[in-house]
């Protein structure tokens, strides 16, 4: 039988950025969670994807949605990260956001893509969701980093050629 606390460590060893993915209800109230499964699988059409755990509270609006955003972090939003992963009821609440096209969106985030939903695959504990990304915006500042139960700041991007 596999140790899951062990199998944690392993992945950990596997650094990422940091996201919010959030959505809105059917009532129109806006959900979130911090997520680090993000990634990009295609890109013409640009296509991304998130495993999302079918246990949480956001499930259920993520599992009905058409629309959700995902928010990459930046480097000073290590509180926000720990704040979407928390147990408080409303994390919009005390959480300054605005209202994309049809997502809701974190402010000061080094990225932001809204998405369409392009699919939901079933896997076991999770759904990993796919969306189509119709809408994005980014800015040149550092992103935030997940390495072993530890956030980090990433080195200020290069420009591109
Ligand atoms: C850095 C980090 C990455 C996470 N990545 C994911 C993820 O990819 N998918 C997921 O379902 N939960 C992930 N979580 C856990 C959720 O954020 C956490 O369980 C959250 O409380 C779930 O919220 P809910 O119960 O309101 O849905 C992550 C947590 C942290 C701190």
């Amino acid at each position: 039988m596999m140790d899951v606390r062990d199998y944690r460590r392993a992945l950990g060893a596997f650094p990422t950025g940091v996201t919010i993915i959030a959505t809105y209800d059917a009532d129109g109230a806006p959900w979130g969670l911090t997520a680090n499964s993000f990634t990009s699988v295609s890109l013409q059409p640009p296509v991304i994807s998130v495993c999302v755990a079918k246990s949480g509270r956001v499930f259920p609006a993520l599992s009905q949605c058409d629309h959700f955003a995902v928010n990459i972090l930046s480097a000073d939003q290590k509180d926000l990260a720990m704040h979407f992963a928390s147990d408080v009821e409303n994390r919009f609440t005390d959480t300054e956001w605005t209202a994309g096209t049809a997502t809701p969106l974190i402010p000061g985030a080094s990225a932001q893509l809204e998405c369409t939903v392009h699919s939901r695959v079933d896997a076991d504990d999770h759904e990993i969701l796919l969306g189509r990304v119709v809408n994005y915006t980014h800015v040149p500042i550092p992103p935030l980093v997940y390495c072993r139960g530890a956030f980090f700041s990433a080195p200020q991007p290069e420009a591109s050629p």
